[in-house]
């Protein structure tokens, strides 16, 4: 008898010590994360992301599993409960839907999990404050658009052939990322409105948007437009990504035509089209950092720390509990130095 109250008061005293560590924390004591990316389809996220989360976690100690919700998000609401059923001790999440933030946040506020969401900012106004441990690590989307705008004016400037019907206006087609996904609506916004802001008229001859940003999608619509009644009319082709950039370079040289063309996220690929002189520029979005910067957070706020702790990101200070990695611009002057 005297034992068992003995061992009892000992567990009592051991408790609370452990407690900031409670969860899934495997018999080793990792700090287990569960993550996902919303398809494992996407170059860049499948390409870029993945890989660093996958390595960083190993450099980190964290035992990491990350899921493909196939761009479904009540696949990932599924995949959220099982990962809160399992314990894990913080949760990782790429928003299939960027307007669903808030049934994600509200399973992990009701589980006392905390919360790092990337790549995808969540659109709901005022999401980010309806949980005190939900923090959000991407970009700034405008500034991979204005950045890539800039480009493309200066280029434009630059060689007065590209305007080829000589009305001193640029007509371009433009393939767009996800439908209301932050970065693909402010990359087609600024992207154009640099033409416009330098006092040249843009006219859109067309604009077709894929949910999933893919190589396909810019390798059908670039072929369909090419053959087009405003085929031959064609000054310059804008890419919300990379990935539908390399579908429209296929598309051209399948035509037998080249056209001014430009991408974002500076895909390994995509700087040896640039070296082939396929491509005229993209914007580094700079995965490698985000996969970092999610997990530095994610171990930080799991073991109960101030998330940016001992690392070397700041927080916005607008409110959205977001750290923001820089995009730079990629061209074909500087494109060796991110080989
Ligand atoms: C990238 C795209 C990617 C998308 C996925 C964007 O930041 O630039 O290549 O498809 O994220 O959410
Ligand atoms: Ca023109």
């Amino acid at each position: 008898m005297k034992k068992i109250l003995l061992t009892a008061l000992a567990l009592m005293m051991i408790l609370p010590l452990t407690g900031v560590f409670a969860g899934g924390q495997t018999e080793d004591g990792a700090i287990t994360v569960g993550a996902n990316i919303y398809s494992f389809q996407d170059n860049f996220m499948n390409g870029v992301i993945k890989p660093e989360l996958d390595r960083y976690a190993e450099e980190l100690g964290l035992e990491l599993d990350v899921v493909d919700s196939e761009g479904q998000q009540a696949k990932l609401n599924d995949q959220v409960d099982i990962f809160i059923t399992k314990g894990v001790d913080v949760l990782a999440i790429n928003l299939v839907d960027p307007a669903s933030a808030s049934s994600i946040i509200e399973k992990a506020k009701k589980a006392g999990i905390p919360l790092i969401l990337f790549n995808k900012e969540a659109t709901e106004a005022g999401v980010m404050n309806t949980y005190d441990k939900v923090w959000y690590v991407g970009t700034n989307s405008a500034e991979s658009g204005i950045i890539q705008g800039e480009m493309m004016v200066a280029d434009w400037k630059a060689n007065a052939d590209w305007d080829r019907n000589g009305d001193g206006a640029v007509q371009y087609v433009l393939l767009k990322g996800e439908p209301g996904h932050p970065d693909a609506e402010a990359r087609t916004k600024y992207s154009v409105k640099a033409f416009t802001d330098a006092g040249i008229p843009a006219d859109q001859l067309a604009l077709e948007a894929d949910p999933n940003w893919s190589t396909t999608h810019g390798n059908d619509k670039m072929a369909a437009w090419l053959t087009s009644g405003f085929g031959n009319d064609i000054e310059l082709v804008i890419c919300n990504n990379d990935g539908m950039a390399f579908g429209a370079i296929n598309a051209l040289k399948a035509a037998n035509v080249q056209l001014p063309l430009y991408g974002v996220d500076a895909l390994s690929q995509a700087l040896q089209h640039i070296a082939d002189g396929e491509m005229n520029g993209t914007v580094l979005n700079d995965g490698v950092n985000q996969a970092r910067a999610t997990l530095d957070l994610a171990k930080n706020a799991a073991m109960g720390k101030t998330v940016t702790e001992g690392t070397n990101w700041t927080l916005d200070t607008d409110g959205t509990k977001a750290v923001r990695v820089p995009y730079v611009a990629v061209t074909p002057e500087n494109y060796k130095s991110f080989q």
